[in-house]
């Protein structure tokens, strides 16, 4: 039949576009990636392993489902241990042992100016961190902001994604000088410009947070590794060149374990920065630094809370779900963010011996907040939310109070316990002053 009316010619147009959205798309091989699923109704049945059992041995991936649980608290930090370890084998990577030195100088202490405004109240100081090793070196610009009237104030770690010049109007604070993503306003060359000053401040409610008597510290992300796929040579891993992921190699860290090991150096700064609560320290990240901050919580008990906000796929969503972005789509898209062994379970996600849960169950017996955007179907906001659900039985076993709720709250009403909290914010792929404001809550509510 030949459509006739608009209705019938808007249908077909758009019909086509989705058809052409929903071609498969190929991966560097040229095997077409299953293209991403939005309907609920076809999510295939999956079992998980419980967060209580004890997780996959690395070296006999094959040994199916039958592993023994524990039972008692005491066995709780080997058994997170042994999650830990798998996830880095599977997925993430291992971070190297060998340490390097940390140095940081303070080349800036004023008044924040924010939003045009002088504020007397917060402090802004800005460092940099100098990372050593074996006669080569790397620098970590991490700027702070600290709440003047609380010399002792708990301080949210999260790396952002276009400089800290993006994050706010002031001009003292230093333009970052690593690779820039050239599609970002106000980058020229790859590098940034003083037109990229305050684009992504709307992200970063600085003064906000810090009347709330919390502190704020970030740098960015590609001070410690720039985002695009050069087989490891710049960055940290550069520093690491006996320690790379390759095909030899295949469970060495990738970009977001380099990034999370980054926000450890920068903690290693905070715990002895004056007017840092040295054990109040919450990560925090969004998107691919939302599951930047999970991987830290999981390597480093330091961060107290941890915070992921729509971190999707390779974050708090779970893979075996099958909607909205995949594993075989992520591993394409940035084949440098995870490790190689991860690109096992291109589009193979129930062959996974493992899923997301377990990295939100390592966080315990700290807090963890997930939260999701309402129009971020990429990311499966109920994925995201069900392995918060799933991870309750580690935070039980520790005696804190686990998470119930199976369906998706209502829009901007958050939910959960003190230990594992949860929100859908109602908008799009970002983290806002709404976001922020929960967050701040749920530290409150936790005592900080
Ligand atoms: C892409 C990617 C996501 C990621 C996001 C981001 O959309 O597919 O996994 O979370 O970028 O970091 O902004």
């Amino acid at each position: 039949m030949m459509p006739s009316t608009p209705k019938d010619i808007a249908l077909l147009v758009f019909g086509t576009l989705f058809c052409l959205a929903a071609i498969p798309m190929d991966n560097s091989k040229g095997q077409q990636i299953r293209p991403p699923n939005y309907d609920e109704s076809v999510v295939p049945k999956f079992e998980l392993p419980s967060v209580l059992q004890s997780p996959i041995p690395l070296d006999i991936p094959s040994i199916g489902n039958d592993r023994p649980r524990i039972k008692t608290s005491a066995q709780w930090p080997a058994h997170r241990q042994a999650l830990v370890a798998m996830l880095a084998e599977q997925e993430y990577g291992f971070l190297p042992t060998e340490t390097v030195k940390v140095t940081s100088e303070c080349f800036d202490d004023a008044d924040a100016v924010l939003s045009g405004k002088t504020h007397s109240n917060i402090r802004r100081r800005q460092l940099a961190i100098t990372l050593e090793r074996n006669g080569k070196s790397l620098r970590i610009d991490m700027i702070v902001w600290s709440p003047r009237n609380r010399p002792n104030a708990p301080c949210f770690v999260g790396l952002n994604f276009r400089g800290n010049q993006s994050t706010c109007d002031d001009p003292s604070v230093r333009l970052t000088t690593s690779w820039c993503d050239q599609r970002h306003p106000g980058v020229e060359n790859n590098r940034a410009t003083e037109q990229s000053r305050a684009n992504q401040s709307e992200r970063w409610p600085i003064a906000e947070i810090v009347d709330q008597g919390f502190a704020v510290a970030t740098a960015h992300y590609c001070d410690i590794d720039p985002d695009f796929d050069d087989g490891f040579e710049n960055g940290i891993h550069g520093l690491y060149p006996d320690f790379r992921c390759d095909e030899q190699h295949p469970n060495r860290w990738g970009s977001i374990a380099a990034w999370a090991w980054g926000l450890s150096r920068m903690a290693d700064v905070l715990v002895q920065l004056d007017g840092v609560k040295a054990d109040a320290l919450l990560v925090v990240g969004h998107s691919r630094l939302g599951k930047t901050a999970l991987w830290a919580g999981a390597t480093d008990e330091r961060f107290r809370i941890v915070i992921s906000n729509n971190s999707g796929c390779g974050g708090a969503a779970l893979s075996k779900r099958a909607y909205g972005e995949s594993v075989a789509r992520i591993n394409t898209s940035f084949p440098h963010w995870f490790n190689r062994n991860f690109r096992k379970y291109n589009d193979r996600e129930e062959a996974m011996p493992f899923d997301q849960h377990q990295l939100i169950a390592t966080i315990a017996p700290r807090p963890v907040y997930i939260s999701s955007a309402s129009n971020d179907r990429w990311a499966d906001p109920l994925g995201e939310m069900l392995s918060g659900k799933e991870a309750s039985a580690a935070y039980e076993l520790l005696g804190k109070e686990g998470f119930a709720a199976t369906e998706l709250p209502a829009f901007n009403t958050p939910i959960g316990s003190t230990s594992i909290g949860y929100h859908l914010r109602e908008g799009n792929h970002d983290m806002l002053l709404y976001d922020w404001q929960q967050f701040v809550a749920f530290a409150k509510r936790n005592g900080l």
